[in-house]
């Protein structure tokens, strides 16, 4: 028998070849006792394996779990009219064997592997979560998206980097900050590839990266990881303007080439409603946004209304982004309030050349801006934040050897998965499993 994929089973049944399949026991089903249905799994897809009444008499038939590891010899037919099975076809089994066998536990388990999974499962049983159908698609499309941004970026020319993960500095603030021993010297886990992309400009271009980007965040919300995948690009002599227009491109050129793609079936399983957004994104200043949060009523915890300088935090972010119901760009946040890097806007310079990217669902997939590129002004910046310049003297030299105006941006990948897959939490983005205080990696 030739052994084959399950993703090739078309193919082969046109070849009528005799097939043996390796795969787990996704479901099974006896039916009265001389005939078992198998929903095999390999990973490259489902198909329903019938066992006829001869092979039900085998002795590893009550070992035949679901979970299991088997090998499954015979021949590819077409279902008849009326029948359903993926992929339209089924394989009638003549040989069988068992390679491992589950405990049978987790038969139970099954419906909770395949249904919505409660946050406490997701946690601890992630690993067997990933079995699931709605899991396993997730992590597919993940994919199909990396590929996607990866592919956006390759086709205008940018650079791609693998930037350090152990930093001496510091990017979005000390408070998530996680710190650890280097060799004994303090040092942290990155919070973000921009200082590095920033430096790698005058010889590179535009660069990009795909980096695990860590927070000690103290909010344990259901978009806030302590670890996510962060997509970032830095780009030379582009204006506010052109930041903006590239993120808009950005975001409809990968919804668009995943779209299009071969996964295109998956994902509308997942979001019927995705479509490519318009363009151009509504901008909203942000102190238009304290305005519109204002006459909107929107009251904080306190039953206070947000004042002009205040953070926009989640509830009222999704407040807005959720009433308006599409893409919103966030523009000039007030200086105060943001990183000692960002350029200030030249008519008022407590306000910043900054944006936040909000999506419906979930609220800020993004944060950019232009980056202050005077020596003066960043290390009035550092002084601002209490930041020793001594680790910074190598994004200092950028602003000394040949400075040029520049933006960049991060993107949270989990963030903008959970967007265009219209997921609620961005744990159920990743993969690891993490047994602890119950705080998830
Ligand atoms: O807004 P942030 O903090 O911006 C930066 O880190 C910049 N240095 C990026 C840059 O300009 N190169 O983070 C960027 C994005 C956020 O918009 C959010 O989508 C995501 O990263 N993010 C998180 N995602 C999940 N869990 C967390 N704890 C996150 N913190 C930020
Ligand atoms: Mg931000």
């Amino acid at each position: 028998a030739q052994k084959i994929k399950i993703r090739a089973a078309e193919k082969a049944r046109i070849d009528g070849k005799r097939v043996v399949i390796f795969g787990w026991a996704h479901r099974v089903r006896m039916q009265g006792k001389s005939m078992m249905f198998v929903t095999l799994r390999d990973g490259s897809g489902y198909l329903q394996c019938l066992l006829g009444k001869e092979m039900c008499k085998s002795s590893d038939t009550p070992r035949l779990t679901v979970e299991s590891t088997v090998a499954l010899y015979g021949t590819l037919v077409t279902v008849p009219e009326g029948k359903s099975a993926p992929g339209g076809h089924e394989l009638i089994v003549d040989y069988w064997k068992i390679i491992h066998a589950a405990p049978s536990g987790l038969d139970a388990f099954e419906t909770k592997l395949n249904k919505e999974a409660g946050p406490e499962v997701m946690y601890d049983q992630r690993h067997l979560v990933l079995r699931g159908e709605t899991a396993s698609s997730l992590m597919k499309l993940r994919s199909v998206f990396l590929q996607a941004f990866r592919q956006h970026y390759d086709e205008q020319h940018y650079v791609e980097l693998t930037t350090p993960c152990l930093t001496q500095t510091e990017c979005e603030g000390g408070s998530t900050l996680f710190k650890l021993d280097y060799y004994g010297e303090p040092a942290y886990l990155t919070q973000s590839s921009q200082l590095y992309l920033e430096t790698a400009i005058p010889s590179m271009g535009d660069v990009f990266s795909v980096q695990m980007s860590f927070r000690a965040e103290a909010s344990r919300t259901r978009r806030h990881l302590s670890e996510f995948t962060h997509i970032e690009a830095e780009m030379p002599f582009i204006t506010y303007d052109e930041l903006l227009e590239r993120l808009e491109f950005l975001v409809c050129d990968v919804i668009e080439k995943a779209l299009s793609s071969p996964a295109r079936g998956m994902i509308l399983e997942l979001n019927p409603d995705l479509k490519v957004p318009q363009r151009p994104f509504r901008r909203m200043q942000y102190k238009d946004a304290i305005e519109w949060l204002r006459q909107a009523d929107f009251r904080k915890d306190d039953g206070t209304l947000y004042e002009f300088g205040e953070d926009i935090p989640e509830k009222p972010e999704r407040f807005m982004v959720d009433t308006l119901g599409e893409p919103i760009f966030l523009c000039r946040f007030p200086a105060a309030m943001k990183a000692f890097y960002m350029f200030r806007d030249e008519e008022d310079p407590t306000l910043t050349h900054s944006t936040d990217l909000l999506m419906p669902g979930v609220g800020e997939i993004i944060g950019g801006s232009m980056r202050i590129w005077d020596y003066d002004e960043i290390m009035a910046g550092y002084a601002r934040e209490g930041i020793d310049p001594k680790f910074y003297y190598w994004y200092t030299d950028q602003r000394k050897y040949g400075s040029c105006p520049h933006g960049g941006y991060g993107l949270g990948f989990e963030r903008f998965l959970a967007w265009a897959l219209k997921r609620d939490h961005v744990r159920e983005q990743q993969c690891g499993c993490w047994r602890s205080s119950g705080r998830e990696s």
